[in-house]
């Protein structure tokens, strides 16, 4: 039996929701190890659509623990706001089922307004990540910078005005420069007082939790959000969101050792999307785009921005299945290319005349790579709902071949609609 890490093997919003739902419900503990409430999972459970962004998957079924592990950085007010609307669907939330690490580092309004302000200024200078303004970079520079406000200073207020003041003195100091009203320390503390309560609760030692339950045989998932590509170190940088995303992340984001975790379950969308500015060298600003977009419902879950869409790049993919140790991927959406007379598929690239297998790590050389395509015959039947391999027609099982044989990983998975048993098994995961 293995504990479980599903990550992001592209740009992020590869379709992970349902299949973390799918796997949550093999697992008895589902765990958040990185990012905050700029994810966006989509799970559809007996009907009821349900959409998380900070919130484990595992929370929408009974009998799971939910754990918002350390390398998370979280917003109480978001968080509060998401057990609100779950509560009002009929989920049952309580510290009985969610656990919050007592080491996270909380985004506050401070966070949010800065990540705005940033993007603003940026906007004029060509420099704008498109970030889901939500504070996540932000965060993530106080936590690294050793100032941070973390879940358990909330416990004690003694202590949390000092820790105020260092902060204040750091962000005020920033709002200062950007031509922005600083933040009084009496509203500081204010908004940290009002969140102690629904926060508190749920603190936990979580890598106890985690210990305990790992010794006692327990099924743990660590659901990763975002994508490889994103990633602060791996990813198109600057371009990235602030956090590591691969599967490394989810031991020191959780505090498990990297054995507790046996296999790494990369979903992979049959063709290609990204959110926001930064390098997509399969990019098809054309017809072929505006097909994706329009048939896969394009548009992202937690800014309704529009997603932009091009073919399927196995150098990135392969790239991710090195740097996460993939052992298997999950593809979906492969049905958004039904009806194509052909479909291409980015096997190299061109940089300045020579031919790569790689993506390069610097920004202005993502940028000038040209794509190499192999082209494939599509196929006229529909591959949605599709529940084994022979419901596929030849020419389908052929690009999901050639797939697994460019990127150099298995299909573990094969999603074929939103529906949950629209799915084609080939390795459980848990029980590789
Ligand atoms: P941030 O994470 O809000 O700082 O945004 C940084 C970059 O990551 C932007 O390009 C966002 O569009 C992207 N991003 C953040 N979260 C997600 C996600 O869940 N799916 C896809 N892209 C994301």
């Amino acid at each position: 039996m293995a504990n479980v890490v599903v990550v992001g093997s592209q740009w992020g919003d590869e379709g992970k929701g349902k299949i973390v739902d799918w796997l949550s419900e093999r697992a008895e503990i589902v765990v958040r190890f990185q990012g905050g409430h700029n994810a966006g999972h989509t799970l559809v459970v007996d009907g009821k659509v349900y959409k998380l962004s900070l919130l484990p998957s595992g929370v929408v079924r009974p009998g799971k623990l939910s754990i918002i592990g350390n390398g998370v950085v979280f917003d109480p007010h978001a968080f509060a706001a998401e057990v609100e609307k779950l509560r009002e669907l009929g989920v049952d939330i309580s510290p009985d089922n969610l656990r919050i690490a007592e080491n996270t580092a909380l985004i506050l309004s401070l966070h949010r307004e800065l990540d705005g302000f940033r993007e603003d200024a940026a906007s004029n200078s060509g420099t704008r990540i498109g970030t889901t303004r939500r504070g996540i970079g932000p965060a993530y520079e106080d936590k690294v910078g050793r100032r941070a406000i973390r879940v358990m200073d909330l416990a004690n207020a003694e202590t949390l005005a000092g820790k105020v003041d260092r902060l204040l003195t750091h962000h005020n100091a920033l709002r200062r420069g950007l031509g922005h009203a600083e933040v009084s320390h009496a509203d500081a503390m204010a908004e940290l007082t009002s969140v102690a309560d629904k926060v508190l609760p749920y603190m936990d030692r979580v890598w106890k939790v985690l210990d305990d339950a790992r010794r006692a045989g327990s099924r743990i998932l660590f659901e990763g959000a975002q994508g490889t590509l994103l990633d602060i170190d791996h990813g198109t940088y600057p371009f990235v969101t602030s956090s590591n995303t691969i599967a490394g992340q989810a031991a020191t984001g959780s505090g498990v050792g990297p054995a507790a975790i046996g296999y790494v379950l990369g979903i992979t969308k049959a063709y290609t999307t990204r959110v926001g500015e930064g390098p997509f060298p399969t990019e098809q600003d054309n017809e072929i785009g505006n097909f994706l977009g329009e048939r896969g419902r394009e548009f992202g879950t937690v800014t309704g921005r529009k997603r932009r869409c091009g073919w399927f790049d196995a150098v990135l993919v392969r790239q991710a299945v090195a740097v996460n140790g993939i052992n298997g991927i999950a593809l979906t959406k492969l049905d958004v290319l039904d009806g194509l007379d052909e479909i291409r598929i980015c096997t190299g690239y061109r940089l300045d005349g020579k031919e790569i297998d790689y993506l390069p790590a610097s920004q202005s050389a993502q940028a000038r790579v040209e794509p190499i395509y192999e082209t494939l015959e599509g196929w006229k039947e529909t591959t949605a709902g599709a529940r084994s391999w022979a419901d596929l027609p030849a020419q389908a099982v052929k690009y999901v071949r050639h797939v697994e044989e460019l990127i150099g990983a298995p299909v573990a998975l094969l999603s074929t609609s939103p529906e949950r048993d629209d799915t084609i098994l080939v390795t459980d995961p848990f029980q590789d």
